[in-house]
């Protein structure tokens, strides 16, 4: 089976340059001891966005959907001590055990996670001209991803890169007669996506230990 296959890469890659230390660890443990949904990114996901953020040499980044800040920690070890990334999450006990595993992490000098709805905080982040942002990863709801990517331009400067996590669902994005609201969500982004000249975009498709999904790549023109 492919998956199989694709789950012991991962394993292998993993055990080669995705190794978790102790607060990654404790962050993944979190997430079973809070009875929540198994949804933060992969390990090597996780190094993806690391490696990502390095290459945009990130001082700044936005985060959008924090869950318990498992993704927040591997992009925050990016930053240089001087950096910030803040992260938007709607769940007060998602944001609260958040904010403790990005504590052990060391982090709790570079990133700041705020509580609300997505479409309420980023205006505000707008408004008190926080951007622009070096970097700036879309995961939280999916419904609006495409009012989260025009947010996010709103944030940006020539160079930001945009990612959005879970644009292809296993394939099912590629369902026309899908009436799932994720996939609708994720169709309406990467048709956005697609006739945007503002950016220059691509959508790789990620397999793993985490279903097969996919994100989408955009650096802003
Ligand atoms: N980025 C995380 C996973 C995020 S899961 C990681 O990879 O580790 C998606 C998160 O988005 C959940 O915690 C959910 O509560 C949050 N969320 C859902 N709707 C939201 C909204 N409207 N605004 C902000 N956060 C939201
Ligand atoms: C779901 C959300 C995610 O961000 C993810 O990476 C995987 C699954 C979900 O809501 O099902
Ligand atoms: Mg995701």
């Amino acid at each position: 089976m492919a998956s199989e296959i694709f789950e012991h890469v991962d394993d292998y890659i993993r055990g080669l340059v995705g190794a978790e230390d102790d607060a990654l660890k404790a962050a993944d443990s979190s997430i079973k001891e809070a009875n929540l949904p198994p949804i933060s990114v992969s390990a090597n996901q996780g190094k993806f966005l690391q490696v990502l953020a390095k290459t945009c040499q990130a001082k700044k980044i936005l985060e959008i959907g924090t869950l318990v800040g498992y993704s927040t920690i591997w992009m925050a070890r990016a930053l240089p001590r001087d950096g910030k990334l803040i992260t938007l999450e709607f769940e007060p006990l998602h944001a609260s055990i958040a904010k403790k595993n990005i504590e052990r992490a060391g982090l709790g000098q570079i990133v700041e996670v705020r509580i609300g709805k997505a479409l309420d905080l980023l205006p505000m982040i707008v408004a008190n001209n926080e951007g622009p942002f070096d970097m700036i990863f879309i995961d939280a709801d999916k419904p609006p991803y495409t009012e989260y990517f025009q947010w996010a331009l709103k944030l940006s400067r020539p160079g930001t890169l945009i990612v959005a996590d879970n644009v292809v669902r296993d394939g099912k994005v590629t369902d026309t007669n899908s009436t799932d609201e994720m996939i609708l969500g994720a169709r309406r982004f990467n048709d956005f996506l697609s006739a945007s000249s503002a950016v220059t975009a691509t959508i790789i498709q990620t397999v793993g230990s985490k279903m097969h999904d996919g994100m989408a790549l955009a650096v802003v023109n």
